[in-house]
């Protein structure tokens, strides 16, 4: 793929495998060209966000009465972090307000598709992706369609 890492933000990818995409420290990324191209798991990301993450956490991640936006928190969490988080869910106690967000490790809508969205969210934080659905990506790669039977069709 020659030079295809244009510019350089700041969890912008240097390593590419079957169209996904690593940063130095070996974080799942995304990648986004200069014509604003995304790679797959970023456009598969922001779908699976918005049909699991979205009523809580608001349109493109930015928060609603019900969740915080994630845009923040996102900028430094790692990978492990994040899956911890939602595989065993969160459960803020305070006096004034109670904030839960469910257990969704037996969720396969969700982890199946966890590091897509994990880039999706990264990109939103990194400032990089704006508001908008990207349409305009690359196509999925084979790895990915076939990790992705294989991870929803095993009960
Ligand atoms: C039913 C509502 C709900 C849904 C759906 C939901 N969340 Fe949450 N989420 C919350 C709440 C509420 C909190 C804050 C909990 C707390 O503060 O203890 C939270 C916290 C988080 C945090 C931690 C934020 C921080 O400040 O560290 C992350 C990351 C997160 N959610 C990701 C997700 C992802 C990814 C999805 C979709 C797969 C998702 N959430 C779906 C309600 C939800």
């Amino acid at each position: 793929m020659g030079c295809w890492f244009p510019f350089h933000a700041a969890g912008q990818a240097t390593r590419d495998e079957d169209g996904r995409y690593y940063a130095d420290n070996g974080e799942p990324t995304y990648y986004i060209a200069q014509d604003g191209q995304v790679d797959w798991s970023t456009f598969n990301g922001y779908r699976r966000y918005h049909a699991q993450c979205h009523m809580c956490h608001g349109p493109d991640a930015e928060g609603s009465t019900f969740a915080p936006s994630l845009l923040a928190p996102m900028k430094a969490m790692d990978y492990t972090t994040f899956r911890d988080l939602v595989i065993h869910g969160l459960r803020t106690v305070d006096p004034a307000q109670q904030r839960v967000m469910r257990a969704m490790g037996q969720d396969r809508n969700v982890m199946c598709h966890l590091p897509d969205i994990y880039v999706y969210l990264k990109a939103r934080a990194d400032g990089v992706l704006g508001r908008r659905r990207p349409d305009n990506h690359q196509p999925k790669s084979e790895a990915a369609a076939r990790d992705e039977v294989a991870c929803l069709g095993n009960p």
